[in-house]
């Protein structure tokens, strides 16, 4: 259980990170539902947690803007004394071939996906220190592992974030602090509903389960990883996708 632990999770107003936020909620943990645009979303995810008797507040932030993000996390900590869970959902994507990619959609992605990560990170990782006790959860992706043509920018934001988890879990590992990722596969969210059944069936062919993930598969996965079960697991990387990326 993550009875009254203080958890951020970003861009959890919808998809995967609206899961992960419920799931932790579940677990007895009070979530920050961090959000960019998106307040009635954020806010109906607050409420679902509230139904089922959980604790949680929906704070907006653009976690790419450094700035903005330190004044997010020295806020939540203020108010609640600490950070027991930090997991970075937000992620966005440009796709397009290489040759064609614009420097505008290659720095946008990098700036949310990687920075804003590290932006975070950094926040948290002072308190958590002085705590000597953290879990930090990064979501990354099969992309950042496999590599997919049409999403360099994406694939290096997620492979950079890869990069990013070790570096920390060995920068904080003393202090009892834990820094892993999650690599999803193909998960079923709107992103994913709006392929044609053919793509769908053909990415499904690549999966040796033969089929898309659903959001509480990832989402217990963070549940697992951010509780006391998985105290000895640093640095790794563990891909939730069916099979994909072995
Ligand atoms: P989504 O697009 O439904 O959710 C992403 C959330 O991040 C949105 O709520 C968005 O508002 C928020 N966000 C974007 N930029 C932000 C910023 N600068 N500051 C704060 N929030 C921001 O996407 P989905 O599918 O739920 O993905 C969640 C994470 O999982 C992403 O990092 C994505 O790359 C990753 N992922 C998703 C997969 C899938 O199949 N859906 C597969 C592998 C990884």
């Amino acid at each position: 259980m993550l009875t009254n632990r203080i958890a951020v999770v970003t861009g959890a107003s919808r998809g995967i990170g609206r899961q992960i936020a419920l799931t932790l909620a579940r677990e007895g943990a009070v979530v920050i539902v961090n959000y960019r645009g998106s307040k009635e979303k954020a806010d109906e995810v607050v409420a679902e947690i509230e139904r089922a008797g959980g604790k949680a507040e929906a704070v907006s932030c653009n976690v790419s803007d450094f700035k903005e993000a330190e004044a997010f996390l020295s806020d939540v900590i203020k108010k609640y004394g600490r950070i027991d869970i930090l997991v970075n959902n937000a992620g966005i994507t440009r796709d397009n071939l290489l040759m064609k990619m614009s420097e505008a959609d290659f720095d946008a992605v990098i700036d949310t996906n990687l920075k804003g990560a590290f932006n975070c990170m950094k926040h948290v990782s002072r308190q958590m220190l002085k705590q000597k006790s953290g879990r930090i959860i990064n979501i990354s992706s099969v992309s950042g592992v496999m590599g997919n043509a049409g999403q360099a920018n994406y694939c290096a934001s997620k492979a950079g974030i890869i990069g990013l988890t070790k570096s920390a879990a060995r920068e904080l590992a003393s202090r009892k602090i834990t820094v892993n990722a999650i690599a999803p596969g193909f998960i079923q969210t709107d992103m994913t509903d709006a392929l044609s059944d053919a793509v769908k069936e053909g990415i499904a062919a690549q999966i040796p389960m033969r089929q898309f993930g659903q959001t509480e598969d990832v989402a217990e996965a963070v549940a697992f990883l951010a509780s006391d079960r998985a105290n000895y697991i640093t640095g790794q990387v563990i891909c939730v996708d069916g099979g994909m990326a072995m």
